[in-house]
């Protein structure tokens, strides 16, 4: 039941009954009048009408940057409470529950402890942040091989210490010259199942070699065989599997089991003393993939990186680890050839600029949807007092869920390769157009994503990931998200090269209305092309302030990524937490079609009960994302792995555990 709503003034109150019968009162304004807001792990608090309590005040960027001790701000709900008894403040003095890691000169967060510590390994070297991301970048393709890879391709946001804003490095997957628009189709139009995700069709021609190796020339300082070093060494020595590796291992044993050159480097007989076939041709039930506490060693990946150190990504591009992908791939027919390897480029664009409550942030452009679109909520989200609402509220969870549905209804018809489309960049990300879209949301309802149709922006003009952060004591910045698509990419290895190769072409939308892994859909400007680069959510972001940047941050996880990106940033710009709270509160999603509102386990049966009367179909499903977070604050730098994957770390350098 509305009972007011002034929004030119910022002032009305809402109040809704729960299932339970309690009565939560929705403020947006000077004034919060009770509210459903609870911070602890999304818990709704039923509050008794008519108490007043203070406005939250949103620090400036520059407070932010200048907190160098204190990470957490208390919550005004409990401020008061606090200040009544000081004797337990001086005992209670912190209100945070999760500590970011610290350090004085510099910081890597990847999804690998094996891989930060390659990272922090080269900045005690003496190498600069570029340095350390292109080496985390290859390590990570030994020790996460379900998520990153050389077969696969990624974005990398690098700001320089001299450079006044980010540069954004582009080494996306690109169609085969041989791709056409209609080639997961049969005869009848039908979507052939699995060719774009399970087969050599599948394979786009990866990137990542390329850009890291650009990464390095244009603005490391060490050379490619230095910082590719520690990933051979990983290679050829091999590393202790976690129990999250082999968990997807096993997950994946069929999918994997598919390809002999895949059971040569993840497969192993049941019983070792019995190899009488060889791994290629055993059946599979005859074999295992590896377990928790078993070393993997990848001598074949191995070699391949020596030739990349030796060579640079000629070593991959040309030659004999060129002509093993090119002959693992075509088996059935001309798919990817020698000519498209060699032909590869890396690009260097324009980061998409946005700001937030005055904070700078810059991400990936076009061909990715993720920056766009974290720009678009962002600047939708700016007009409603989030702080007020507080962390985990229904309201809060509402107006981004209606947030999203108008973003992601845009992704599917304006978003493509900006080499081949013309995509309205400016316009989707312009304070106006958010003006615009926001008098379609409604405080109080879902509005059914069947009535939501892409806007029309002005301005024409020309589940496997991983996100790395990396920043270093000279003022040096990365932000990288790279992958292979879904789990281990197509699976396919090519055989004698160690390398999965990627399932990127999945992410074109193969046939209008018809959703990918994702769920998404698209149109024509996402269709298949040859040379074409297929549409991504990744969404890198460096965060800055007039005192240069601040913080780094990304995560994988499909179209879920623009979300959980979104909810970091508000997570520590509205709702003042620490990057490790800010990374440990529960998620949720909306990506407009299919239409339902995807949370993670932690929210309150009330939120949940309100969030269904505002009409929201809710679904409790699996974790989302694994942000990867890194922040400086004066001199200190503070560093965040998400724990939604325990493998991960976070690790800084200058400062004792
Ligand atoms: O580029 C994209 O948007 C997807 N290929 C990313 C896939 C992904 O994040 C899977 N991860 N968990």
């Amino acid at each position: 039941m509305l009972e007011g709503c002034c929004r030119q003034q910022v002032r009305w109150t809402h109040s809704i009954r729960s299932a339970r019968g309690a009565v939560y009162r929705l403020c947006l304004g000077g004034l919060i009048v009770g509210s459903t807001v609870a911070l602890a792990l999304g818990s709704a608090r039923a509050q008794t009408q008519g108490q007043n309590q203070p406005q939250p005040q949103i620090q400036s960027p520059a407070q932010l940057q200048a907190q160098s001790s204190s990470y957490t701000q208390p919550q005004p709900a409990t401020l008061s409470a606090v200040a009544q008894n000081t004797a337990i403040t001086q005992y209670d003095h912190t209100f945070s529950i999760f500590h970011p890691e610290r350090g004085q000169r510099g910081m890597v967060a990847s999804e690998q402890r094996l891989a930060s510590q390659v990272g922090i390994d080269i900045l005690a070297q003496g190498g600069n942040a570029i340095d350390a991301a292109v080496g985390v970048g290859f390590a990570l393709a030994v020790v996460l091989p379900n998520s990153a890879g050389l077969g696969g391709g990624g974005f990398m946001l690098i700001q320089t210490a001299k450079g006044t804003k980010p540069v954004a490095l582009d080494f996306r997957e690109v169609a085969p010259a041989s791709a056409s628009r209609d080639m997961y189709l049969d005869a009848q139009d039908r979507v052939l199942a699995s060719k774009s995700t399970q087969s050599p069709y599948a394979v786009g021609v990866p990137g990542s070699v390329a850009g890291l190796a650009r990464a390095l020339q244009d603005y490391g300082t060490l050379s490619l065989e230095q910082v590719i070093a520690p990933a051979i060494h990983l290679a050829e020595n091999g590393f202790i599997v976690s129990a999250v590796l082999a968990e997807q291992l096993s997950l994946q044993r069929t999918h994997l089991g598919r390809w002999p050159g895949t059971r040569e480097i993840f497969f192993k007989h049941k019983d070792p003393s019995n190899t009488s076939c060889a791994l290629s041709e055993c059946s599979l039930d005859a074999l295992t993939t590896y377990r928790a506490g078993e070393r993997l060693i990848q001598k074949d990946l191995a070699s391949t990186l020596r030739l990349i150190g030796q060579h640079g990504a000629a070593g991959f591009y040309q030659g004999p680890v060129a002509q093993k992908i090119v002959a693992e791939l075509n088996l059935d027919g001309q798919i990817l050839s020698l000519k498209d390897l060699q032909d590869y480029r890396v690009v260097q664009r324009e980061p998409v600029h946005g700001t937030y409550r005055g904070f700078d942030i810059y991400s990936m452009p076009a061909p990715s949807s993720g920056g766009v679109h974290l720009i678009q909520m962002l600047n939708l989200l700016e007009r409603y007092p989030l702080a007020q609402y507080g962390a985990g509220s229904a309201q809060v969870v509402h107006l981004i869920a209606e947030s999203a549905r108008l973003a992601y209804s845009d992704r599917a018809e304006h978003l493509g390769d900006p080499d081949f489309v013309k995509i309205p960049q400016t316009g989707l990300t312009s304070k106006k157009y958010a003006n615009e879209l926001a008098g379609k949301i409604k405080l109080d309802r879902a509005t059914p994503s069947v009535m939501v149709k892409p806007g029309q922006p002005q301005g024409f003009e020309s589940d496997q990931t991983t996100h790395f952060s990396v920043m270093d004591a000279a003022g040096n910045v990365v932000s990288c998200t790279y992958t292979l698509n879904l789990n281990f990419g197509s699976g396919i290895v090519a055989r004698g090269t160690g390398v999965l190769m990627n399932n990127e072409m999945d992410d074109f939308s193969i046939k209008p209305g018809v959703p990918n892994a994702f769920g998404l859909i698209g149109g024509d400007a996402n269709a298949i092309a040859p040379g074409k680069r297929p549409l991504s959510s990744m969404t890198p972001v460096i965060v800055s302030t007039q005192q240069g940047p601040m913080l780094a941050t990304g995560s994988p996880g499909g179209a879920r990524i623009i979300t959980t990106v979104l909810q970091q940033l508000i997570n520590i710009i509205d709702f003042k937490m620490n990057i490790a709270e800010a990374i440990a509160m529960p998620r949720m999603h909306h990506q407009w079609l299919p239409d339902f509102l995807r949370l993670e386990r932690g929210y309150s049966p009330d939120t949940i009960a309100l969030l269904q009367k505002m009409g929201h179909e809710v679904r409790i499903m699996p974790a989302m994302g694994r942000v990867q977070t890194v922040q400086r604050r004066g001199d200190l730098f503070l560093g965040a792995s998400d724990p939604r994957n325990p493998d991960g770390a976070a690790l800084g350098i200058g400062l004792s555990p």
